[in-house]
């Protein structure tokens, strides 16, 4: 285990690497939101442990130390950074520590701004004339780029208006515009130029030009949202106030901005703008809200790294552009081989990402994808991790097709495509490692036996050392076997002896879904446990008696009939039923009728209980759960992203439909 020392020491290495990629090199190696999530991790160990603070560390520093490519300005004021936050607690906090430096009943107003995603730049205005002019550098001191600034046609050379200060410093962003930056790759790509990743990086790139007729061609734009005062500048009671006067006398100003007085206004304008970015032509990656008084801003003061009157309240991305490293076979229980794609990590909604599912052969096909291509990721319900494009613009000569196995990767049995359902599957079933592991992980899992404790890890241990070879072993299994695996202490190995002990006694419907029969779910099984009441019937079902099970699809009852027609199965089955003790669930007098015998289909991702317990929630009531809407369907029930073939077809048959929240007032 590494200390808690170790830990920070690493992470300000991680962090110093991608400053110097980010701020020198114009090249960042990671995404914001992944700099942001181990920049926060800093800061939360730091604080938690005061005593390895150190003045050198990433947090109490402002961006990169410079090459010296340009001359050195240093700053009047350092240029500092702003603390982020991702969510509305953050804001709440920020209050509470601002009300604890000032008057506790004093009402506040915030600014609230856009947040630019550009480069940090300084302005000096002397007798309303451009003078000076630098990038941030370390906050201390940063880079003359004059030259290259003079040429951003909306940067005004020489200011028009009244009460010009004699001289003052002005602070903003340079900028692309993404139309702008689209044209630029466009043309890098035909000139065979190495692409920019995004309108930032295309904006950090030309303004550090040391020849500034190239900075000239490309575009740039300025927008302004700080200051320092100088000499005989007309104090301002507020922030807004400034910026307007800075719009009159001819420096751009963004015009989206609020004056909130609360939380609500503030999150309601944060949800307005995240809804709008995607139709500015210029990158934001949050909103900046900004004590407006400029007497309180006073008051409140900064830190060395950020002014305690503002913050950054970003916006969480949902969506990341990362590079496919590898595409890597698993076999899975049943034998089915899936892709996984695995990729440059990235952060997206409070999580690294660093593999997803390909599902099967046709996705790789449907999505074109290459190793080595710029892929977009997102994380599908807010949760499991998709790739949902690639950006083929980008595709440099280094991409390469991916070859689907025609062997399995682990038992080397020749794969068979089944032409219905497009899988491509290990015939292998027990004898193949893999699906053996998987199907004893599944076996003692939460809702098949449930055994607390035995998991992939556990068995696989088990299995590689030879200890057990078939689920039968499990139940001879002792304490002293156990703690001979790694991290197995007498009291983890006790409980887990005892929880398989205790498993033994079960529902029929648990033990036939912990056989792993392909497509019998939990439903199917209690389905089918409620048909048979004995497992020996079970095992010698015919098919025609199969097939006529109410609520039973033909895929399924062939499934059955199939495993049951292997004979290792029907032995391995036999000799399981005599270790175990069946108990039959008894049926509950169901008081509320609405449900039951009601067949109920449902669509979408639902909120306020999860599928899971959906599910069993509407058996427990008496109704049928099925996954397919047709005329026998009694009802359908809709949570958020609902499938739109189940939603229609429902609509087609004049099948009723209700919500989510509309079945929740039912069963209150
Ligand atoms: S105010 C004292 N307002 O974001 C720092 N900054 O991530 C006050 N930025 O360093 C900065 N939009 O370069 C402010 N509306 C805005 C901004 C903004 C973008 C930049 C700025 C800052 C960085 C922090």
């Amino acid at each position: 285990m590494k200390s808690i020392k170790e830990k920070i020491d690493k992470l300000r290495e991680k962090i110093l690497r991608y400053n110097y990629f980010y701020h020198t090199l114009d090249q960042p190696i990671v995404s914001d939101s992944e700099y942001d999530y181990f920049l926060n991790k800093l800061y939360d160990l730091e604080s938690k442990n005061k005593k390895f603070i150190d003045p050198n560390s990433p947090t109490q520093k402002i961006g990169a130390n410079l090459i010296t490519k340009f001359q050195k300005v240093v700053h009047f004021s350092p240029m500092l950074s702003l603390e982020n936050t991702f969510n509305l607690n953050g804001i709440v906090e920020f209050e509470n520590r601002i009300k604890r430096k000032i008057d506790q009943n004093c009402l506040i107003n915030f600014c609230c701004e856009l947040k630019f995603d550009g480069v940090a730049v300084s302005l000096i205005y002397e007798e309303g004339v451009l003078i000076s002019a630098s990038t941030r550098g370390d906050g201390y001191i940063g880079e003359n780029i004059i030259d290259n600034i003079r040429t951003i046609e909306s940067v005004p050379l020489e200011l028009k208006g009244l009460h010009i200060p004699r001289k003052f410093e002005v602070r903003g962003e340079v900028f692309m515009l993404k139309s702008d930056f689209k044209n630029l790759n466009h043309q890098f790509y035909i000139n065979n130029k190495k692409l920019f990743s995004n309108p930032r990086n295309a904006a950090a790139g030309s303004l550090r030009q040391l020849d500034s007729k190239i900075t000239s061609e490309r575009k740039l734009r300025f927008v302004c949202h700080g200051y320092t005062i100088f000499e005989g500048m007309e104090d301002f009671k507020n922030h807004y106030e400034r910026l307007i006067c800075f719009s009159k006398w001819g420096l751009p100003v963004n015009k989206e901005m609020l004056i909130c007085s609360n939380q609500e206004e503030i999150f309601d304008f944060y949800k307005k703008i995240e809804k709008k970015r995607y139709f500015f032509n210029f990158d934001i990656d949050g909103i900046v809200i900004k004590v407006n008084s400029i007497k309180l801003q006073r008051k409140i003061g900064c830190n060395n790294k950020f002014p305690r009157w503002a913050i950054a309240f970003k916006f969480s991305s949902k969506e990341e552009i990362t590079k496919l490293r590898d595409v890597k076979f698993q076999v899975g229980r049943t034998g089915a081989i899936t892709p996984v794609a695995y990729f440059n990590p990235i952060y997206i909604s409070g999580v690294i990402i660093k593999k997803a599912s390909l599902y099967n052969k046709n996705e790789i096909k449907k999505l074109d994808l290459h190793i080595n291509d710029l892929i977009l990721v997102s994380r599908s319900g807010d949760v499991i991790p998709k790739i949902i494009g690639v950006i083929k613009n980008n595709r440099i000569n280094n991409f390469q097709k991916i070859i689907f196995p025609i062997f399995c990767p682990v038992c080397n049995s020749k794969l068979i495509e089944n032409k219905v359902d497009k899988i491509v599957r290990c015939p292998s079933g027990l004898i193949c490692e893999a699906q053996k592991q998987k199907s004893i992980h599944h076996f003692f899992s939460k809702n098949a036996l449930n055994v607390d404790g035995l998991g992939p890890k556990i068995v696989n241990s088990l299995i590689k050392k030879n200890v057990v070879t078939n689920i039968i072993d499990f139940f001879y299994l002792t304490e002293i076997q156990l703690k001979k695996l790694d991290n197995i202490k007498e009291k983890k190995s006790i409980n887990i002896i005892n929880a398989i002990l205790k498993s033994r006694t079960c529902s029929l419907n648990r033990f036939i879904y912990a056989l792993g029969i392909p497509f019998v779910g939990i439903v199917s099984s209690a389905k089918i446990a409620k048909y048979f009441k004995n497992i020996y019937r079970l095992i010698n079902a015919t098919i025609l008696e199969l097939n006529s099970i109410n609520g039973i699809g033909k895929v399924v009852g062939n499934n059955i009939f199939n495993y049951f027609s292997n004979s290792s199965n029907r032995q391995l089955v036999i000799n399981l039923a005599q270790k175990m003790n069946f108990f039959e669930i008894k049926e509950k007098k169901i008081k509320d009728k609405t449900f039951l015998h009601k067949k109920i289909v449902l669509t979408g991702k639902f909120n306020f209980l999860s599928r899971r317990k959906m599910v069993k929630k509407l058996i427990g009531l008496g109704a049928e759960v099925s996954n397919t809407v047709s005329k026998n369907t009694d009802l359908v029930i809709y949570g958020q992203k609902k499938g739109k073939n189940k939603f229609d077809r429902a609509r087609e048959l004049k099948i009723k439909i209700i919500s989510e929240e509309e079945f929740n007032l039912l069963i209150r």
